[in-house]
């Protein structure tokens, strides 16, 4: 099981160091759930400093696909690197929605962040109108496809995809863990079609939408839920951390 923390453009650096310091307190080094946070870019050295020797990792929410150049206010996967990232989210939907990212584009930065041994987190999920069409796993069967293109696995450990219905972000409008078992078994269908059956059935797909410590259990038991990629409840340590602990039983 794998439970990753997304900041998203929350905290300064003063919370961003208080929030990773309770973690490491409270879980230190983890049995078989392994633990995540992705703080801003501006706090990702800091964190590193707190994480480090714990066990939690640490990733970026986003990158540039090119190792450097003449792109204003873009970070690239050799400087996350060197901070001490070991994930990387791309296409969350938000970047989607408000940075007009594509399908082709996180492919090119999964390809990228692949080579400079970062895990991409590849994010997908269907918008409302789609879900309300049923048109959701055909949605997400064509993001995945194209957000994956060119993308080579060795190991099933070197990709994290999360289903993200975007009508259950932030929200609290979480997906039923019926919906969410039905689209993780869609998923995990293609991921072995396109990896071949090893590694497909070996990535870990996580769900992310509202996940509370309330909904964490009944969610993470069901088939082909691998873990979260937690929103909002991963600000506040008592509720990211009831959330590992769901996913601990
Ligand atoms: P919430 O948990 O706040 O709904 O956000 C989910 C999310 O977008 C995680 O990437």
């Amino acid at each position: 099981m794998l439970v990753v923390g997304n900041w998203k453009m929350n905290l300064d650096l003063a919370a961003a160091r208080q929030l990773s310091s309770a973690l490491v307190s409270s879980l230190g080094r983890q049995d078989h759930v392994e633990v995540g946070i992705c703080p801003p870019f501006v706090a990702l050295d800091a964190v590193y400093s707190v994480l480090h020797g714990s066990g939690i990792r640490l990733g970026a929410q986003n990158m540039h696909e090119a190792d450097n150049g003449a792109f204003t206010g873009e970070v690239s996967a050799p400087m996350l690197r060197a901070v001490g990232c070991h994930y990387v989210i791309l296409g969350h939907s938000e970047r989607r929605q408000f940075f007009v990212e594509t399908d082709a584009g996180v492919s090119r930065k999964a390809v990228q962040a692949r080579a400079h041994r970062l895990v991409p987190i590849v994010c997908v999920g269907e918008s409302l109108p789609e879900r309300e069409a049923e048109q959701h796993e055909t949605v997400v069967q064509r993001q995945l496809r194209e957000s994956l293109e060119n993308v080579e696995l060795n190991h099933a450990s070197e990709l994290v995809v999360a289903y993200e219905p975007v009508w259950a972000i932030g929200t609290g409008r979480t997906a039923s863990p019926e919906q969410v078992e039905a689209m993780h078994g869609h998923i995990r269908r293609q991921l072995e079609h396109r990896f071949g059956r090893t590694i497909g059935a070996g990535i870990a797909i996580l769900y992310g939408g509202s996940v509370k410590p309330d909904n964490a259990a009944d969610l993470f038991d069901r088939p082909d839920v691998d873990g979260g990629l937690i929103g909002g409840a991963s600000l506040k340590a008592d509720d990211f951390l009831s959330i590992v602990q769901a996913a601990r039983r």
